[in-house]
């Protein structure tokens, strides 16, 4: 049985077979729709979430498949003391696979290790966001035709950011990939990716405030937003929460095929000006997000479709 709990539980060559099931999905829809007819997924959200929750409970429907779940902590018996540990016990009785959200780091893996179902970390603090990473693989993929010879910008909260964590452990494993990291001083990506993952194997990067500056180098711009839920000291966010707002001035700069994408929810990060433009890719990313969903909940399951 697997679980997943970041990018990097998939094999490069595991990773390709995923993305190729995500676009089968994707053109033969009709194919899977009764894939996982009686297999239950259960959404374990500790913490708030649109995209994530609403995208494994549609990648389940589509599959024919049933969910359950909860929203919050507070409506499950977390609010009562319940562990992790316990609760992946209980969800282990009732569902055959589940996706959790949780605010502390580790505490899917904690999860994982007394689980007897699949695992899926839907986000674990400021540490990893695997299924994200994999929507943007996709999205990459997809809209640019390639995952390799790539320079690509990641702009705004990149401490903080697990989307932005995972997508550098991702990327930093194709060919000539270059990152360029857009941030002010305090937000910067922290050290041990630098260290760990980018010295360690000699993966270009640099580190700027201006996003001006680099624009017309780049081939996908990754907007974060800068996250008020991870800041101790509301005066940081407030001063640090606007620092970037990207706009059709600032697009003008960039080449015609470049790409924009974010994870959402976006607050202010990107005027909605720019939503019309055609290199806005960030919600054409949330419909691969589903495919992707569907690719992973069946590889988990071990479910083959001829
Ligand atoms: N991208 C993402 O994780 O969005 P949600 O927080 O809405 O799930």
């Amino acid at each position: 049985m697997r679980h997943l709990m970041s990018p990097l539980d998939f094999s490069v060559e595991e990773l390709d077979q995923l993305l190729d099931l995500a676009n089968d999905i994707e053109k033969h829809p009709e194919k899977y729709a009764h894939a996982c007819d009686g297999k239950k997924l259960a959404t374990l959200f500790y913490e708030p979430s649109t995209r994530t929750r609403l995208s494994f409970e549609a990648a389940m429907m589509n599959l024919g498949g049933n969910i359950f779940g909860f929203s919050s902590a507070a409506s499950s018996s977390a609010a009562k003391g319940e562990s992790v540990s316990d609760t992946i016990r209980m969800v282990s009785c009732y569902a055959d696979i589940c996706a959790m959200r949780h605010p502390k780091e580790g505490a899917p893996m904690v999860a994982s290790a007394v689980s007897s179902i699949p695992v899926i970390n839907a986000g674990d603090g400021g540490h990893q966001h695997p299924t994200q990473t994999l929507t943007d693989l996709l999205t990459i993929r997809s809209l640019k035709g390639r995952l390799d010879h790539l320079v690509i910008g990641l702009c705004g909260d990149l401490k903080f950011g697990r989307t932005v964590h995972s997508l550098v452990r991702a990327l930093a494993r194709y060919e000539h990939v270059t990152f360029v990291f857009i941030s002010p001083e305090e937000l910067k990506v922290p050290e041990y990716i630098k260290e760990d993952v980018l010295k360690a194997e000699n993966i270009p990067y640099k580190e700027v405030e201006r996003i001006e500056d680099v624009m017309p180098e780049l081939d996908i711009l990754y907007m974060t937003r800068v996250q008020r839920e991870r800041f101790f000291n509301e005066a940081d966010y407030v001063r640090l929460k606007d620092f970037y707002i990207l706009n059709n001035k600032k697009m003008n700069l960039a080449k015609d095929d470049m790409i924009v994408m974010h994870p959402l929810p976006r607050v202010n990060e990107i005027s909605v000006e720019v939503d019309k433009d055609p290199r806005a890719a960030y919600f054409r990313q949330v419909q691969y997000g589903v495919y992707v969903r569907m690719a992973l909940i069946l590889t988990l399951l071990e479910v083959k479709v001829c």
